[in-house]
């Protein structure tokens, strides 16, 4: 219920002070003015508060009243998510759009679910069981690839009274009835509301062992990521943030993505809007918005609304969590969303930390990167989250604030490379400046798909590498030509590795996503290459010998020429480069 619970004082852009403030909370949910501008109480002291407002307020005169239901900044959540675009708090831009002639008109109130679409219901719960909080009253095809588990919301507890038949219900709808201890009858509808700067509550927190799949061959083999883990990607200008983002919501083996875009170019955010609805999703054939929920805050939005869009994004994926799906959130860049932050804080006269980001950067950050995890929900089910955040680091320098703090919450490091992105390396991901914590943890799911191979195969290349680092340091002093070719063949064989393996083109309908059982294959032949060579040199062949080998060319053409579906002929490939090399061991017999 809206009541009257004070008056404008000042009013700073986004930020507005009130008056004579009774009966508020702190994080209350306001409307302000006679438009009813949605905001938030971010301060309150005796009878005045500082609230953030997350829509335009010019216009807004002191003196006009504040109305507040008393509930913090929640989300809806329930079937029809999928597949919706929202802003940072939740309003549906379609919706939005249609209703109003200006991009978005101030004080809209919409609702995030539509209220009239109807679902079909199964029922999964008998009248006279004992439930609680995040077990599934029953099930709802929200599309065709993912079933949506309406849940019993996180502390209802009871015996169930009632069941709702099966049939057509709205969002609204109630599907059961439960009787808590105090003899009440409480409701279950397809929909649950949540605040968002809360985490939803979980059984326990589970170890990391599987691998979130991004058929993005340098992530998936040097720089895993476990579902559940946290990845920071930064990277300057144009080096690649969100293609790499793009392509894990296109290819990487989540259940669900939510993307929350804040758009660094002003046109970025519109390229998303008109791109994602149009993409097939490749082991399924269906489109990806169907698992897929986006968030967008374009530089015409408040920015209050882009600091909220995080937590609308993680309280979205941990909605689905709790049904048991894997969901990863790409945030895209978090760069603006601290920014914001930044904003918001000057605005309210806050002493400024580093660079003049508020002090509470980190802990917010913290608070955010703390919601990822492999989990075991209320309704014991296995569920994740995975987050992967871009960095834009002014002039690509990655000791300022955002990135350094963010280094400190997050496990795995993808560090864009300048160098490799003018080189047009992509994924311009350093082999030397990024990290994942994630690999011990990973590497028995990687073993049992490589016939135990796996973890020798990464000890063999990234050996390689660290050799080819110091042979680089002679080669910078005196060239190459100096080097014996059996140190050669270590430089050609990391050439090969960084051009055949960690390069991977997103626009190539081939290269744009590689199976993990292609990428085992691809390094069988790459290590081959070099042991077989090696072997052949010691004998008194040359370098050049091996580079002239037609099967040479096949190897740098794999990744291309076999498709994930015929990667036997990589087989066929390793099996002609062994023939190859036993006729030049031959010449030397
Ligand atoms: N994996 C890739 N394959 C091919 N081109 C890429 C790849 N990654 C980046 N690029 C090129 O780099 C450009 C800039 O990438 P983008 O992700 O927009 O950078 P950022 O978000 O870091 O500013 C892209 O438009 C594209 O031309
Ligand atoms: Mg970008």
């Amino acid at each position: 219920m809206l009541e009257i619970i004070g008056k404008v004082d000042k009013v700073i852009g986004p930020v507005v002070h009130a008056r004579e403030i009774d009966k508020a909370k702190m994080l209350d949910l306001v409307e302000v003015g006679d438009q009813h501008l949605v905001g938030e109480i971010v301060k309150l002291n005796d009878d005045r508060a500082v609230m953030q407002v997350y829509e335009d307020t010019t216009g807004l005169a002191p003196g006009t009243n504040i109305y507040s239901a008393g509930v913090p900044l929640s989300v809806d959540l329930g079937p029809g998510l999928l597949g919706t675009i929202y802003d940072g708090i939740q309003r549906p831009l379609e919706v939005i759009r249609d209703s109003s002639d200006q991009y978005i008109q101030k004080g809209i109130h919409v609702s995030a679910l539509d209220r009239e679409r109807k679902w079909n219901f199964k029922p999964l719960l008998e009248v006279g069981r004992e439930v609680e909080g995040g077990e599934t009253a029953g099930t709802v095809q929200e599309t065709e690839l993912i079933e949506h588990r309406v849940l019993v919301p996180p502390g209802m507890a009871g015996k169930v009274s009632w069941v709702a038949p099966p049939g057509e219900y709205t969002v609204e709808g109630v599907v059961a009835r439960i009787e808590d201890q105090a003899g009440l009858q409480r409701e279950v509808r397809l929909y649950q509301r949540w605040p968002v700067r809360r985490g939803r509550p979980i059984k326990g927190r589970q170890p990391l062992s599987i691998p979130l799949i991004t058929g993005q061959r340098v992530i998936d083999f040097l720089f895993p990521v476990a579902k559940g883990g946290t990845v920071v990607v930064p990277g300057g200008f144009g080096t690649g943030k969100t293609m790499i983002q793009h392509a894990l919501s296109k290819w990487s083996d989540a259940d669900i993505i939510v993307y929350i875009g804040c758009g660094e170019r002003g046109n970025e955010m519109t390229d998303v809007l008109m791109e994602f609805p149009r993409l097939i999703d490749p082991r399924t054939n269906r489109p990806i918005m169907e698992r897929t929920v986006l968030i967008a805050n374009t530089s015409n939005m408040p920015v209050a609304a882009r600091e909220a869009s995080i937590y609308t994004g993680i309280t979205i994926a941990e909605y689905y969590r709790d049904q048991g799906y894997h969901v990863a959130i790409m945030a895209d860049s978090t760069s603006r969303w601290a920014e914001a932050l930044r904003e918001l804080s000057g605005r309210m006269e806050e002493m400024p930390a580093d660079e003049g980001y508020p002090a509470y950067l980190p802990t917010r950050l913290a608070e955010f990167y703390e919601r990822a995890g492999m989990v075991e929900t209320l309704g014991e089910k296995a569920g994740s989250i995975s987050i992967v955040g871009s960095v834009s680091p002014p002039g690509g320098d990655f000791s300022e604030p955002v990135t350094q703090h963010t280094k400190r919450f997050v496990r795995c490091l993808w560090a864009l490379d300048r160098q490799l992105a003018n080189a047009r390396h992509y994924p311009a991901i350093s082999w030397l400046d990024s990290y994942s914590e994630y690999v011990e943890e990973i590497s028995d799911w990687w073993q049992e798909r490589s016939g135990g191979e796996w973890k020798e195969i990464r000890r063999e290349i990234m050996d390689l590498l660290q050799q080819e680092g110091k042979l680089q340091q002679v080669v910078k002093l005196v060239g190459p030509d100096v080097l014996p070719d059996t140190q050669r063949i270590v430089l050609e064989t990391c050439t090969m590795f960084k051009n055949a393996f960690l390069q991977q083109n997103s626009f190539d309908k081939i290269d744009m996503y590689c199976i993990p059982q292609k990428q085992i294959k691809m390094l069988q032949v790459i290590l081959d290459f070099y042991k077989l060579g090696l072997e052949n040199i010691k004998k008194g062949a040359n370098i050049h010998q091996l580079k002239k080998m037609e099967v040479y060319s096949d190897i740098m053409r794999m990744k291309f020429s076999v498709s994930n579906d015929e990667i036997k002929k990589i087989d066929e490939i390793r099996d002609k480069l062994s023939r190859s090399m036993q006729r030049i061991t031959e010449m030397f017999e």
